[in-house]
């Protein structure tokens, strides 16, 4: 009796309990949202057909993580970001458009970029960048790195272009007004099109570290021009008429009274310096050739491989139509005799296999 007289408050205490654990889960749910408070100050937005995020100017500290995970364009561009942290990312994978510029970016945590596979530009413009991301240039999509206007050390820069692998995909690379004395090295950049190197008070300029870039159309050399060798002029504006190389400014082209004019423009084409400048070259050139051709080869076996998939599963079906028909055409002609048959043929097998087993079971 005392059981069921007990029976209502018991529920009703359950009841009680349910709406505190509705409760306490929504007043969790609201903090959340005001945790990732930085949301409500950025906006969704569709640019160049693709599901951007616009955070331009809103006093963010950190990236924002309660964006859509699927967003394609981030402009995080005028915050006050200090550093992206190994994670930061990670929930953006989508990424293709990722603009960081003029914020406050002095570390970059070793792999924070990593998950951007599909990251095809970047520009962190504007920033206090010394260190760069020893993986930055392994990002498999990236076509155009802006790293302008930050003041990135010489050694770690160099370690990073290493790193490229010689069939990456970087096109463009601003490195403006980045208190550079020399040239980073730049043989593992085959493809890449643009390169700006003004505002940095380079030492010298030659054309044999221009040389492994053969796909060069536009180059920015700033005031860095005037310590062009009247030889390397010369190279330049060979190239410059046989492959469409535009320097900048165009006076980097205008090679009379140079040091070293008197050498002559003819004997400067057979100088060791020019013809090592040439052999760079031809070297960039024959290796673009070749992963053209084992594009080509992967290509080709891509299409032979689903063509033989092809083939054999028309074979298959074939065999197995045949196998169907004929078993049919069987059992139609003598359904009682066939399992004696197949029997048989057990026995039979059996037999043959009888010595075999034997041998190997002694
Ligand atoms: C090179 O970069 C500087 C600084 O960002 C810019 O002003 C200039 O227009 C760029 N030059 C070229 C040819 O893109
Ligand atoms: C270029 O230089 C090499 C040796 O340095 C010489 O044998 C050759 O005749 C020169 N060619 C021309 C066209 O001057």
């Amino acid at each position: 009796m005392a059981r069921w007289g007990c029976s209502p408050c018991l529920r009703r205490r359950r009841l009680l309990l349910q709406v505190l654990q509705a409760l306490t889960a929504l007043a969790a749910l609201v903090a959340l949202g005001a945790a990732g408070g930085a949301a409500p100050r950025c906006h969704h937005t569709h640019a160049y057909g693709m599901l951007a995020a616009d955070c331009h100017d809103v006093q963010l500290r950190d990236v924002p993580q309660a964006l859509r995970s699927d967003v394609k364009a981030l402009d995080l561009t005028m915050n006050r970001i200090r550093e992206v942290p190994a994670g930061a990312f990670a929930r953006y994978a989508s990424l293709e458009l990722l603009y960081l510029d003029d914020n406050a970016v002095a570390v970059i945590e070793d792999g924070a970029l990593d998950p951007l596979s599909r990251l095809r530009v970047l520009s962190l413009a504007l920033n206090s960048i010394v260190e760069v991301p020893r993986s930055l240039l392994r990002l498999p999509s990236l076509q155009r790195l802006v790293l302008s206007r930050n003041p990135l050390a010489p050694e770690s820069l160099a370690a990073a272009l290493a790193a490229a692998p010689e069939d990456g995909p970087l096109q463009v690379l601003a490195l403006a007004g980045c208190r550079l004395r020399a040239l980073p090295p730049l043989q593992r950049l085959p493809r890449l099109r643009e390169l700006n190197v003004s505002g940095n008070p380079l030492d010298k300029v030659s054309a044999a570290q221009l040389a492994p870039l053969c796909s060069l159309r536009v180059a920015a050399l700033g005031d860095a021009h005037a310590t062009l060798d009247f030889c390397d002029c010369v190279l330049l504006r060979e190239w410059s008429e046989r492959d469409g190389l535009q320097l900048h400014p165009p006076q980097a082209l205008d090679c009379a009274g140079r040091h070293g004019e008197t050498a002559g423009a003819a004997r400067c084409a057979n100088s060791s310096a020019a013809r090592e400048a040439q052999a760079l070259r031809a070297q960039c050139g024959r290796t673009l050739q070749a992963q053209e051709r084992d594009e080509q080869r992967r290509r080709l076996w891509a299409w032979v491989g689903a063509g033989a998939g092809a083939v054999a599963a028309a074979l298959a079906l074939l065999a197995l139509c045949c196998w169907c028909c004929r078993r049919r055409r069987a059992r139609r002609a003598s359904p009682a005799r066939t399992p004696a048959r197949s029997r048989k043929n057990c026995d039979e097998d059996e037999e043959d296999f009888a010595p075999m087993t034997k041998k190997y079971t002694k």
